[in-house]
């Protein structure tokens, strides 16, 4: 059934010189005609060094609107355009301008999940693969971190000597992972490893035996001799593991799966008539660009000087 519109997309892509970049949430038959397909950091790294004219991002807006401000001479289209971030849009302009006065001369790190205007007026982004490297770079005593409490409570855990300020902002999906559900979830499968995304809480994050990106949390897959995982993030990545090893086995917490209902947006159906008639385009208006993208390449040159391990 799928079969003939992943033709038909495999025919526009080559016709109009398109590439189609995919996040590991988004609905897994979109891999079927993806070119890339991983984490935050992975995808805007292909977004800023591809050379096709147009970019169908197959994922939530901020992720197209950074590929727009990496390259923007290209097509920036986002198939689904109500596919939006519940955490991006927990801070705005204003209330980061707020956040900054409180704690003057303080370096500002900002989550890649926030708007072009968020990281016009920080410092440096991270993404969640990136994170802990990127607040090490900046050598500095204390920084602010926007929009996610939760990662920014891990990276000053994992550092142990850099106070990070957070701003109360969170993702409501990894956010609602309860450790009394972890527990009853390792009670039932005691053999498995648990992977969390570093979303979760810090209560939560203490259970697990590693916390990654969701790209880090396959390649733990991939590189591990284990053969059971309980797996703390969106379904996307479960349902991924499981196709790509299927010797293996895999839990959600309490075998209930996450959803992210805007990363569940896009259909091969989209992406089909987002090719054909490309839309929607996403802009970013130069100045903000100009600024966003400084906060955004100054993360990538500390990511090719310490690639993540993962
Ligand atoms: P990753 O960068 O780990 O893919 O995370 C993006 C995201 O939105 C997780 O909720
Ligand atoms: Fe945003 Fe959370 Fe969805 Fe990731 S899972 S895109 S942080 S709402």
């Amino acid at each position: 059934m799928n079969s003939k519109i992943i033709e038909e997309i495999n025919n526009l892509k080559k016709k109009k010189n398109a590439v189609i970049l995919a996040h590991c949430y988004q609905n897994i038959e979109i891999d079927e005609v993806a070119d890339f397909v991983g984490d935050s950091l992975y995808l805007s790294q292909m977004a800023a060094k591809t050379e096709a004219d147009i970019i169908i991002f197959a994922g939530v807006y901020f992720m197209a609107q950074t590929a727009k401000i990496l390259n923007p001479s290209k097509k920036v289209i986002l198939p689904n355009k109500n596919a939006g971030c519940d955490m991006a849009d927990m801070i705005n302009l204003n209330q980061l301008r707020e956040f900054k006065s409180k704690h003057p001369d303080i370096p500002v790190v900002c989550y890649i999940n926030s708007t072009a205007e968020v990281k016009s007026e920080c410092d440096i982004c991270c993404t969640s693969s990136n994170a802990v490297e990127i607040v090490k770079s900046l050598n500095a005593p204390e920084v602010l971190f926007i929009p996610d409490k939760n990662l920014g409570r891990w990276v000053e855990k994992e550092l142990g000597n850099v106070k990070v300020v957070t701003y109360d902002g969170c993702c409501p999906i990894h956010n609602d992972f309860k450790i009394k559900d972890l527990l009853a979830t390792k009670r039932e499968y005691p053999a498995a490893t648990v992977l969390a995304h570093p979303e979760c809480r810090e209560e939560f994050l203490s259970g697990a035996d590693f916390v990654g990106s969701t790209t880090g949390i396959m390649n733990y897959v991939k590189n591990s001799s284990k053969k059971e995982f309980i797996i703390a993030t969106e379904k996307g990545v479960t349902e991924r593991l499981k196709r790509d090893y299927p010797h293996k086995q895999f839990h959600s917490i309490c075998n209930k799966p996450v959803v992210c209902p805007s990363m569940k947006l896009n259909s091969l159906e989209d992406i089909y008539n987002s090719l054909k008639n490309e839309t929607t385009e996403i802009e970013v208006n130069k100045e903000i660009s100009d600024k966003a993208k400084k906060c955004i390449n100054r993360m990538l040159e500390v990511s090719k000087k310490c690639p993540t391990k993962a």
